[in-house]
This record gives structure tokens, sequence and C-alpha cells, in this order.
């Protein structure tokens, strides 16, 4: 008897016919009085749920009648076309075995069908058995599949920026401090969890020309919203003799491409997804693959929103960064799609960024969409040694001398943006609360998992 996957009973390669063994959770049963029980079983392959039919000529046939939601089961049958709606296959069980019971039936937290997001939080630990949390997990890997096959395809290098790190000052926000088992010592000066490995992977961009980081960032910010989470991963491509257009070229066609490939192979969570989650899910992504990024100046930005004849609770006003209610403006009601947004004031944006002409702005870009907002920062970087001092303060310089001297040898313009892997599930899934795009979140007062 061979295994098999639920998907690759229900799709292929197994045909009707065949004898297989599958292995999984009981998401229902019903027991018929002619003798017949009905036992819908996942095992995380796919959406679908495998139809087992199980007769009374099962030696075991009583205690199969007996099993409940969350149940480990394995079962052996043949595949047969399926006369009930809602499915073209099932599996007619000719063994059937209990792996695992489910102890306390009555306090199995997922008993329910339907439960809020709330409370699946709650219950992290069982909540990839649902179907919306086994559709993100596949999902969240598809995307993360695609983003490194685009990159593979194209020559990147993957490299491994730490995730300890003794820099506190690229001012993308709040650290956490690391304490050894003897305080702050163990490094011999403070440490942190890094923010971002963007520092890090330009010293390898300005030796392989063409590289990314893909791995955990921490922020100890204090913010309670939908979009931000102590502990996500980020994706930072860097490249090289490269500058803001070429970067925003570079943004648009990798969106374009990974969401264009998770299109393509995961159409039936993503129907899932438009049915009980969002119903733009799937229009919203042919958007993206299919229509070009409208590109707007900060300072043009600005003049749109100060002209929306739109109330913000936050007036937009030339200097100020662009809130979530702005972002969500120029992509929801003025661009009706996707905008890349470049050249900040200064004074708001990071020091590293490559300083501007006009001496106010640098040249910096934020990719923002429909419902999420930003999903993308990045810049072209200051290449030039005196230009990069003058941004950077006195500690900063100290602590960063190796980033200084990467633009003492042989230095080049280069560009770079990170993506925040959890805002893009957010994009693709419709999902409300970015705790819920991934597996175990981190967020103020929350890591009980
Ligand atoms: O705009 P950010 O802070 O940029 C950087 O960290 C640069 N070093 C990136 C680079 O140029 N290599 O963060 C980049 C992205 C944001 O656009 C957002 O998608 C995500 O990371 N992000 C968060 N996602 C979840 N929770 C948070 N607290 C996030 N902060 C940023
Ligand atoms: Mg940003």
């Amino acid at each position: 008897m061979e295994d098999a996957t639920i998907h690759d009973v229900l799709n292929g390669p197994a045909t009707l016919g065949d004898q297989k063994r599958v292995r999984g959770w009981v998401k229902s049963r019903r027991t018929s009085k002619a003798g017949f029980s009905f036992v819908a079983v996942n095992d995380g392959s796919c959406l679908a749920d495998l139809q087992v039919v199980a007769d009374q000529g099962l030696p075991n046939y009583q205690e199969v009648t007996a099993l409940g939601v969350g149940c480990a089961v394995e079962v052996a049958g043949q595949v047969v076309a399926s006369p009930g709606k809602g499915q073209s296959r099932e599996l007619r069980a000719t063994q059937m075995r209990l792996v695992g019971p489910v102890a306390d039936p009555e306090t199995y937290p997922i008993a329910k069908k339907r439960h809020t997001f709330e409370h699946l939080r709650t219950v992290a630990h069982l909540r990839p058995r649902t179907n919306t949390f086994g559709a993100i997990a596949r999902v969240r890997n598809g995307i993360a599949q695609a983003i490194h096959g685009y990159f593979a395809k194209r020559g990147f290098v993957w490299v491994n920026t730490p995730i300890i790190t003794p820099s506190d000052c690229e001012g993308a926000g709040e650290l956490f401090r690391i304490a050894g088992p003897t305080g702050d010592g163990f490094f011999g000066r403070q440490t942190y969890l890094t923010v971002s490995g963007q520092l890090n992977v330009e010293a390898f961009c300005l030796a392989m020309s063409k590289v990314y980081t893909f791995g955990p960032t921490f922020r100890a910010e204090n913010s309670h919203t939908g979009r931000h989470l102590a502990e996500f991963w980020m994706i930072e491509p860097e490249i090289a003799f490269a500058d803001l257009g070429d970067l925003a070229d570079l943004a648009e066609d990798f969106l374009k491409n990974v969401l264009g490939e998770v299109l393509e192979r995961h159409a039936e969570d993503l129907a899932f997804f438009q049915a009980r989650v969002d119903a733009n899910v799937v229009t919203r992504l042919e958007n993206i693959v299919t229509s070009s990024f409208a590109r707007l100046d900060y300072g043009e930005a600005v003049d749109i929103l100060q002209n929306a004849g739109a109330t913000f609770e936050f007036p937009p006003q030339w200097g100020r960064d662009l809130q979530t209610e702005h972002e969500r403006h120029l992509t929801e009601r003025h661009a009706g799609g996707p905008v890349v947004v470049t050249n900040y004031p200064k004074e708001i944006k990071a020091f590293y960024m490559r300083q501007n002409d006009d001496e106010r702005t640098v040249a910096a870009m934020d990719v923002l969409v429909p419902g999420v907002g930003e999903i993308i920062g990045g810049s072209q970087r200051e290449e030039r040694l005196a230009k990069l001092d003058e941004r950077m303060a006195a500690d900063a310089k100290e602590d960063l001398w190796w980033y200084r001297d990467l633009r003492r040898y042989g230095s080049v313009p280069h560009a770079g943006f990170g993506l925040g892997l959890e805002r893009l599930v957010q994009f693709v899934t419709g999902m409300d609360n970015i705790r819920d795009t991934i597996p175990f979140p981190r967020a103020p007062g929350n890591a009980a998992f």
C-alpha cells in the first residue's frame, strides 16, 4: 500500500482505482443509519478535506463511529469517484486506524466550526488545523519560495546577515537589548537584536553585486496596530551600480513576478480567502500583475493629499511623514493600485539615504499598496563619504567605522529595499490583522507560545 498526500489523492497523480494510504486529522464525521461513516480528513497538503467512506464491514467500525474532530487517523483504501457534492473523489476505506485520540473532546479548543481570529490567537498551537490558518501557512510558504526563486533566477546571492548586532544607530525603530547570563557583558559590549540586515548586506553588495537577505528582524516599538509585529521577517535586496530608478523597477518587477506565481500556484487557497475573508483577493492580485505601478514624487503626493477634499486625522504637510491614512488614500482613491513614492524630505529619513541635489530630499522610496499601505521601504544609498558623514551622528561614525570604510574602498552607487513578509502575506490573503500572518506572533505583551 502506497502512502499519498490528500492533495495527490484529490488532484493526482493518484487515479481512480488506486489503493492508497493517507494520514491526517479528522475535520468532521457523520454516520448514517445505513451503516456508513463519512469522515472528512485533512493533512495540510491542501485546503480540501478527503472524504473517507467507512462501512460496517470494517473490524473496528465501532471505533470509527466514535471518531471526533481532531483525532489523528491512518486510512488505507481505494480511490473512487464520489457521488457526493463538493468533491470528485473519495476514499473507500479498507482499513482505518486511530493513531491519536482526542483526550477530552468536550474541551478540544477548536472543535466548533467557526471561531473568531482573536480566540484562535489564544490557541496558536492548534490554529494551524483550521482552514484559514492552514491556507495562510501554505500561502506564506508559497510566497517565500517564490521570492527565493525570483532572486535565484536572476543571480542574486542570499546572504545571512547577523541577528545579534552591536549597532544601535540604524534608526529603524526601538531595539531589544541582549543580556548574557552575567549581564550585558557577553560580547564585551552592549548588543541588540537586529532591526534590519541592510547595513551588513551592503558589504556583500559591494563585492557580489546582487544580494539579498531573508530573515527575522526585531523592533521593540510599543505599537498595537494591525500592521506591526515585534518580530517579523524581512527580505532586503541590495544592488550595486544602481540608482533609485533601477530600484523602483526591481521592486515592481519583483512584486509582479512573486504575486503572479502565487496566483498560479495557490488558486484553491486564494479562492478560500476570497470567499471567507476578503472578496477582492484575486482581483487585487491580478491588478498588481497586469497594471504598472504609479510613481509619485513625495512633493506631488503631499499636493494630491492636500487637494483631495478629504479630512485626515493628520493634515498632510510637506516635511511630515505619510501616515497610513495618507498611504491608503494614495493607493485606494488616487491611483486605484500600488504607488511608488520617491524623494522624501531628508529630515524624516535615515542617514544612509542618498542626498538629492535639491539639498532637502533624499533618494528614498516606499511602495504603497491598497489595504496595507507601506509594504516596501528602500533607498539609493549615500555612496559619498563626505555626504554620508554630514548625516551621521558622532557615535554612529564610531560604531559604524566599517560602514564608512565601504565608502573609502571601491564605493559605487547602490540601492536596496526591505519588504515585510507579513505585510505581503496580509496583502495576499486579505487578513485584517498582521498577527494572523505569522505562525506564532510576537507583539507587546504577547509571547505565550
Ligand atoms: O521601512 P523599513 O523600516 O526599512 C528598513 O528597515 C530598511 N533597512 C530596508 C532596506 O532598505 N533594506 O522596513 C521595511 C519594511 C516595511 O516597509 C514594512 O513592510 C516592514 O518592513 N516592517 C514591518 N512589518 C511588520 N512589523 C513591523 N513592526 C514592521 N516594521 C517594518
Ligand atoms: Mg519604512
